[in-house]
């Protein structure tokens, strides 16, 4: 009768929470990560291979977050892949290309830490079995060092399948439809769990020493938005629908101090009405802009905020990207966009330029301009610097674009371990904090390719620290 009642009882308990709908009023766990994007699956994997009993909670029907929409690549220097590649790349030159995209705002001590352990979280991916492989350039960067699947695909999927996987392998309790409502502290300040909200809309408790906020940035809360940079009111966003800022709540009722919120990044090449970001990687990879008059007007691998800048400066705030089949053949992720039937085509230049309804002989001559200056090596014009093919393989293609809001900069304040740093100036104990919801790593400005970076590094900061803490 005992041995009844003990079976009875433990699959009471342990039932609800393979639904991912508990009803218990409260349990325990070690760590709690709230958000199943990129930084909040690598800390629960980081927090599980160093002993802790995690819960991860997300508030959307799929894990991912962001993460699974990225798609330019991750950036990191001195990797196996760069050298593979005859990439010379170098710590201090990625530092000083973050700091310098980032207008020097950028806390340096973060920006130090994400520089060095880049390559480390390549490496921890790559043993996790994410296709790291090919490695290209994104605006900012002075050499290549964006890291994407093989043949130029999207890397976001990659690295968030590889996340899932590894959580899956390990049984991770990852809870979908679980909303975190609260960041729960005693008298003392510290950190004793979170309040949730389930999929049935019941409230219940996880009671965790330690608890890491990775729920992402706010680019789809246009109130938020609007609020810290009023100038982006009606611009569309990149972002999936859960991009709320829910983190930024919970981290300043926690006590978190915030910083560069009004850092705000829109992404140039977003396709009009749809929010359908073309990647950086396709001006990486050959591609230049031009306006309907047919011309180019900017140096296409400048910062997004200064491309952005200039694609709002032409008629109709809009331009083209333009490209061939070199470009379309050097890398994947376009395929996409082809699926979704964004792309104009041509068989020639003059016939690309009668549907898009600009001047024949303006395009012709751009182009020609163009590819006479990737063979001399030098864009006297734009001074742009990096112009790996011409542009003179049919067919040829357009997608116009637009700015939308993409990334926010700002967010609580960590320090080097990841933890959250509290209005006097000290670690909140036992929260921690990764990802686009931390502030002070991109400063003024986010390279591409630094996001992802950012996540699974200090995500995995954070997860060993919050593993450490609740022992
Ligand atoms: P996310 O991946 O957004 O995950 C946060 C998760 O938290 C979400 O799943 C969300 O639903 C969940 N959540 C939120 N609130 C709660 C709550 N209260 N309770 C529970 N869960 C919650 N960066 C690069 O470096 N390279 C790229 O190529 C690149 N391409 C990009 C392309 C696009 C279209 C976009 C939108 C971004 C791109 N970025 C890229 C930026 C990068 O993808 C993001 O900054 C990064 O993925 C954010 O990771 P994260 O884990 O912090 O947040
Ligand atoms: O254009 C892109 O692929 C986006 C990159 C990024 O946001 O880092």
């Amino acid at each position: 009768m005992k041995k009844i009642l003990a079976l009875v009882m433990s699959v009471a308990l342990v039932l609800p929470i393979m639904a991912g709908c508990s009803t218990a009023k409260s349990e325990k766990a070690d760590v709690v990560v709230i958000g199943a994007g990129g930084a909040g699956l690598a800390a629960a994997v980081e927090a599980y291979d160093n002993g802790a009993k995690v819960v991860v909670l997300e508030k959307m029907p799929m894990v991912g977050g962001n993460t699974n929409r990225a798609t330019g690549g991750l950036n990191a220097a001195g990797t196996p892949q760069q050298e593979k590649a005859g990439v010379q790349d170098s710590q201090q030159l990625f530092f000083d290309d973050t700091m310098k995209g980032g207008y020097n705002k950028n806390n340096p001590e973060l920006v130090k830490v994400l520089t060095t352990e880049a390559k480390n979280s390549v490496e921890w991916l790559t043993k996790l079995g994410a296709d790291l492989s090919d490695v290209g350039r994104l605006a900012g960067a002075s050499v290549n060092r964006a890291h994407r699947p093989s043949g130029g695909g999207a890397v976001g999927a990659t690295i968030v399948q590889t996340l899932k996987k590894a959580a899956e392998d390990r049984k991770i309790d990852v809870r979908l439809w679980n909303e975190a409502k609260e960041i729960l502290k005693d008298k003392d300040g510290n950190v004793t769990g979170v309040k949730v909200v389930n999929k049935d809309k019941k409230e219940y408790t996880i009671n965790a020493k330690s608890v890491v906020i990775a729920a992402g940035g706010f680019s789809a809360n246009q109130e938020m938005v609007v609020k810290y940079k009023p100038e982006l009111k009606g611009f569309a966003t990149t972002n999936h629908a859960g991009a709320t800022g829910d983190g930024i709540v919970l981290g300043t009722k926690a006590g978190s101090k915030l910083v560069d919120m009004a850092e705000i990044q829109t992404h140039p090449t977003v396709v009009p009405g749809k929010g359908v970001m073309v990647t950086e990687a396709v001006r990486g990879n050959g591609a230049i802009l031009i306006n309907k008059d047919g011309k180019r007007f900017v140096n296409e691998l400048l910062t997004r905020d200064v491309v952005s800048k200039a694609i709002l400066e032409q008629k109709d705030k809009v331009a083209y990207l333009f490209f061939d089949e070199g470009m379309r053949k050097s890398l994947k992720a376009v395929e996409e966009y082809f699926d979704m039937k964004l792309v104009t085509e041509a068989d020639s230049i003059e016939a690309l330029a009668d549907q898009l309804k600009i001047d024949k002989n303006a395009l012709k001559e751009t182009v020609g301009k163009y590819n006479a200056a990737v063979t001399a090596k030098n864009d006297t014009e734009f001074k742009r610097p990096d112009m790996p093919i011409t542009l003179d393989k049919p067919k040829f293609y357009a997608i116009e674009v637009t700015p939308a809001v993409h990334h926010t900069m700002g967010g609580l304040v960590i320090n080097n371990d990841a933890q959250v740093v509290g209005e006097n100036g000290q670690p909140i104990k036992g929260l921690y904090a990764a990802g686009e919801i931390t502030g002070g790593v991109h400063g003024g400005n986010r390279l591409g390719g630094n996001a992802l970076a950012d996540i699974v590094t200090f995500g995995r900061i954070a997860g060993k620290g919050a593993a450490k803490f609740s022992k």
